[in-house]
Parts: structure tokens; C-alpha cells; sequence
């Protein structure tokens, strides 16, 4: 007898689609999708290769320049950005400009998507990511799938397959329908059932808690709370602004995928939609779910560990805090040594004790999903 198939394996639910089997909805059909390889030229990766759901749904391979960037299809392209989560990717809002004259939401770090549909059709096309060569041949790959070609036709439209365009842009759709389901926010981290009350924060967590959403003793909430108050259900810990917190160029990346050394990453200001230098070297601000599994840190990976994080904040605040102690020596200078918030009197915080900053770890360690909690150290 065949043993049945259990769904506690995670990712077994997940597996390509068969050609047996129907697809019954757009989000089953992204699912599908989204792990599926044929999406890239040489057939080796797809989006979860990238986003592995086994992984915070970020990248975890490694490459010569370490987990910093993404190797892409072709075996030898590396980015020279970090693969940031797509967990929680949905409550990103729509790229726009706030009445205060901010740049909010969108994907990407700079926001160049305004949505999750935009998003997910560029990684296939993108040269140094799946490469493939254009939206026809993308098409072509997924006709060859019968579960595909029914599921395209009976969820959009008979005719779909006549127009690459439109039928891409279903592709891309279904993708983010799927990305928008639960699978992605389970809101089940131990912060998430500590304010349900099934469980208690440790001493140590709680300090953090306090200092995380304090108003006196530190600066994470003013840009990490999405709601108004601290403590509220469903927190993604981000508003969806964008700030240049003055990160260093991340050299061993740049020696490795070929961007000149003193290139520099506009972050915001790289995003078509945006001309004002002052925009210049920010990125949008990330979401702490699931951080302490997702490292490397930053848009460019520069960071190793999730404390070296609370330390670079902790140096604009703290003169004590001269050193990088992950190379020993002081603190490299800003990509962009311009508008570098922390700078500014706005983020002008008190200097964390190393009890603080420990447990400011501590706490973030807490909004680990339940699935990954096997991995925190
Ligand atoms: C080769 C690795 C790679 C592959 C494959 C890949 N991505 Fe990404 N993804 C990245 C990188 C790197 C970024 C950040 C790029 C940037 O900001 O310029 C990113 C950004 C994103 C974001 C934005 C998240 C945020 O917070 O802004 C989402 C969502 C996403 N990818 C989903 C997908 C989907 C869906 C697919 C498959 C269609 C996919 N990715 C394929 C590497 C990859
Ligand atoms: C001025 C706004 C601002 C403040 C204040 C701030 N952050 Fe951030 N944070 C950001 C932005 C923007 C990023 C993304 C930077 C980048 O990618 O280069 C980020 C990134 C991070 C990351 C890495 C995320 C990742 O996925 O790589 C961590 C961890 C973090 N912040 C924790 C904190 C903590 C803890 C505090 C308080 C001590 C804090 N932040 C204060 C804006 C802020």
C-alpha cells in the first residue's frame, strides 16, 4: 500500500503541479508556478529557489560572494542585491507618494514594482535571474503543461494563449495570488501567540519588546510599526517607507558579480518613478518577520548577524561603538553619505547598553514563524 502523503512535511503540499491533476483556482495554479523550474532558461530554478519556504522564503544558497546576492540560471550571474523575503511581501501598500511628500510601498528595495503582480513577472525575463529570453518563450513553456494550458484557459479566458502579453501578465497574477495567500503570513511567531496569550515572553524578550516600541530609549518604531499602536495583531514591522540608513557598499559582493567597486546603489532614486536627489541611497524599510533566520542583513547582504544590526544603529548613537565586530575595524562609510536618517536629529536615540542591545535581539527572535523555530539558535 502506497503510504499517504502527509502535509506536516511542509513542502510536500507544495511540489509541482502534475499533469493528472486540475487546477481549481488562481492561487493553486500560482502555487504551481511558483515552484516550478521550467519558468528559467536552463529549467534549474524557480521563484522558491530564491524565496525558499523552508527558508523565511528568502535565498540560501551559497555563492562565492556568500549568501550576500543570488546566483542566477545561467550558473555564473551573481546580483548585487539581497534576496529579500516574500513573506508578508502583500502588505506592502501599492507604491505611492504620501500627503507628507514620502515614498511609500511597492516591491523590490526600491520599489520599482508598485505591486506583487508587477513583481512576479520580472525575475523570469531578468537576465542574470531565470533568464529567459522573452514573454512568448515564457508562454511556450507553460502551453507545454496541459494542467497549465486548461487551468489558463478555464481561469482567464479560452483565447489567452493568442496573446503572450496577456497571458503573461495571467501568469504574473496567479503568482501573486498565491503569494497573497496565508502560506506566506501565518502570523504564528511566538510574539504573535504571546499577544494571544498562549504563551510568555521571556525577561529578556520583554525588555526588548518594551525598548522596540519605546518612544524614549530607542528608534525601531518609527520606522519599523506599520500599525499605530505597538502590540497590535498582524504587525509586519515595517511602514513601508524608505530611508538611507547609510549601509556600506558590500565590496566582497562587487569583487565577485562584476559591478564596479565605486558604483553606486541609488536605492530609491534607482526607481524610474523617482528624480529627486533626495531620494538618493534609501531602501524601503524591511520587514523583521522572521529575521533571525533570514540572514544575511541589509539590501546588499553586508551584515552577517542580527546583532552586528543593532550595532550599527547603536554607533550614530553610541561613540563606544566604533568597531564593526565583524571585521574589526571601524565602521566602513555610507554607500551614499548623503541624508543618512540616523544622522538627522528626527532618529536621535539614547546609546543601548550591551543588555539592551541583547535583548533588542532577543525580541526579534520572537518573530520567528512557528514553521522556522526549529532553526533559531
Ligand atoms: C535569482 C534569484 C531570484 C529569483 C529566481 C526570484 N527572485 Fe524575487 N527577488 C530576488 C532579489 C535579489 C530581489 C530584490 C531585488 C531588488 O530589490 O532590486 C527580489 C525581490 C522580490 C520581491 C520583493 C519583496 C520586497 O519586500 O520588496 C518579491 C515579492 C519577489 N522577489 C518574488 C519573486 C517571485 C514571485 C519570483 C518568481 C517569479 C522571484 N521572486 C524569483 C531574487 C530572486
Ligand atoms: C529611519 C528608519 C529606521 C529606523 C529608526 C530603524 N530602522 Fe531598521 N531598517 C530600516 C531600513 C530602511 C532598512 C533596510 C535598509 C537596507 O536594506 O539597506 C532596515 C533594516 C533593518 C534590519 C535588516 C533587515 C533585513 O532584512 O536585512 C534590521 C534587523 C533592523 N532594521 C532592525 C532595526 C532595529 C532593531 C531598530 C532600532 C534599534 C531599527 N531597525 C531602526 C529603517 C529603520
Amino acid at each position: 500500500m502506497k503510504p499517504l502523503l502527509s502535509c506536516l512535511a511542509l513542502l510536500s503540499c507544495f511540489s509541482s503541479a502534475q499533469a493528472d491533476t486540475t487546477i481549481p483556482d488562481k492561487e493553486t495554479l500560482g502555487k504551481a508556478l511558483y515552484f516550478d523550474v521550467n519558468l528559467s532558461k536552463n529549467r534549474t530554478q524557480s521563484c522558491a529557489t530564491c524565496h525558499d519556504p523552508s527558508r523565511g522564503f528568502v535565498d540560501h544558497r551559497d555563492t562565492p560572494a556568500g549568501k550576500a546576492v543570488s546566483l542566477g540560471d545561467d550558473g555564473v550571474s551573481l546580483g548585487d542585491r539581497n534576496a529579500p523575503t516574500a513573506a508578508y511581501a502583500r502588505f506592502s501598500p501599492d507604491f505611492h507618494l504620501n500627503p507628507k511628500g514620502q515614498y511609500v510601498g511597492g516591491q523590490f528595495h526600491d520599489g520599482r514594482e508598485a505591486d506583487l503582480k508587477g513583481q512576479a513577472g520580472g525575475p523570469p525575463l531578468n537576465s542574470i535571474e531565470m533568464g529567459m529570453p522573452d514573454k512568448a518563450e515564457v508562454m511556450a513553456r507553460l502551453q507545454a503543461n496541459l494542467s497549465y494550458a486548461t487551468a489558463f484557459k478555464q481561469l482567464f479566458n479560452e483565447a489567452i494563449f493568442s496573446d503572450p502579453e496577456q497571458a503573461y501578465a495571467a501568469m504574473a497574477d496567479s503568482i501573486a495570488a498565491f503569494e497573497k495567500t496565508d502560506f506566506f503570513a501565518p502570523f504564528d511567531a511566538k510574539y504573535d501567540r504571546y499577544l494571544r496569550g498562549e504563551v510568555q515572553l521571556t525577561k529578556e524578550e520583554s525588555l526588548g519588546e518594551s525598548l522596540f516600541f519605546s518612544e524614549q530609549f530607542t528608534n525601531c518604531h518609527q520606522c519599523h510599526k506599520l500599525n499605530t499602536f505597538g502590540g497590535s495583531p498582524e504587525e509586519t514591522f515595517s511602514n513601508y517607507e524608505y530611508h538611507n540608513l547609510g549601509v556600506p557598499v558590500n565590496k566582497t559582493a562587487r569583487q565577485h558579480n562584476g559591478v564596479a567597486a565605486d558604483f553606486v546603489d541609488q536605492g530609491l532614486l534607482a526607481n524610474p518613478q523617482v528624480k529627486d536627489e533626495k531620494h538618493s541611497g534609501k531602501f524601503k524599510v524591511a520587514t523583521l518577520r522572521n529575521i533571525a533566520i533570514t540572514a544575511p542583513y541589509m539590501h546588499n547582504g553586508i551584515f552577517q548577524d542580527l546583532k552586528t544590526v543593532v550595532l550599527f544603529y547603536d554607533q550614530f548613537n553610541n561613540p563606544k561603538r566604533d568597531l564593526n565586530p565583524e571585521t574589526h575595524t571601524a565602521w566602513a562609510k555610507p554607500e551614499v553619505d548623503k541624508n543618512v536618517a540616523l544622522k538627522t536629529e528626527e532618529f536621535k536615540a539614547p546609546a543601548l547598553t550591551d543588555k539592551e542591545v541583547d535583548a533588542l535581539v532577543a525580541f526579534m527572535k520572537t518573530l520567528t514563524d512557528q514553521r522556522y523555530e526549529h532553526l533559531l539558535k
